[in-house]
């Protein structure tokens, strides 16, 4: 029925149409991959991003297998992150993208989702980085 409208607009738009779908080199240097489950619905969210020396985050890109929410979860945090430095996006909350999108409390570990991966594609290519300094100092 027509006066049944579950999903808010920017639910329904960023799930019809999401933004930055796709992937990155799970390998490249400068390139930090965060993939996250919600142990609730198995649903799964893999949010990678694209890094430079500065820690400008200048690309991001998604591939979601689950519910409208988390796609447009994903989507909204892809579209948030683009510009911003990794020390900025690790403070995005959930509940930022769930305001955003409306979600109803059901729905909440569906942006829980993005949040924690966007936390682990930065933990991904710190990690990286580090490794990459130790391999380049090796008398450190
Ligand atoms: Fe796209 Fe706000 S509707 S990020
Ligand atoms: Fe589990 Fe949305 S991610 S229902």
């Amino acid at each position: 029925a027509a006066a049944q409208r579950p999903y808010h607009k920017n639910v329904v738009d960023h799930y019809e149409n999401p933004r930055n779908v796709g992937s990155f080199g799970k390998n490249d240097a400068d390139v930090g991959t965060g993939l996250v489950g919600a142990p609730a619905c198995g649903d799964v969210m893999k949010l990678q991003i694209k890094v430079d020396e500065a820690g400008n985050i200048t690309d991001s890109c998604f591939k979601t297998f689950g519910c409208g929410s988390a796609i447009a979860s994903s989507s909204v945090a892809t579209e948030w992150i683009k510009g911003k430095t990794i020390e900025e996006v690790v403070s995005i909350k959930n509940s930022d993208i769930a305001k955003h999108l409306s979600l109803p409390p059901v729905k909440l570990h569906c942006s829980m989702l993005a949040e924690d991966a966007i936390k682990a594609a930065v933990k991904d290519v710190q990690a990286k980085r580090a490794a990459a300094g130790q391999a380049a100092s090796p008398a450190a």
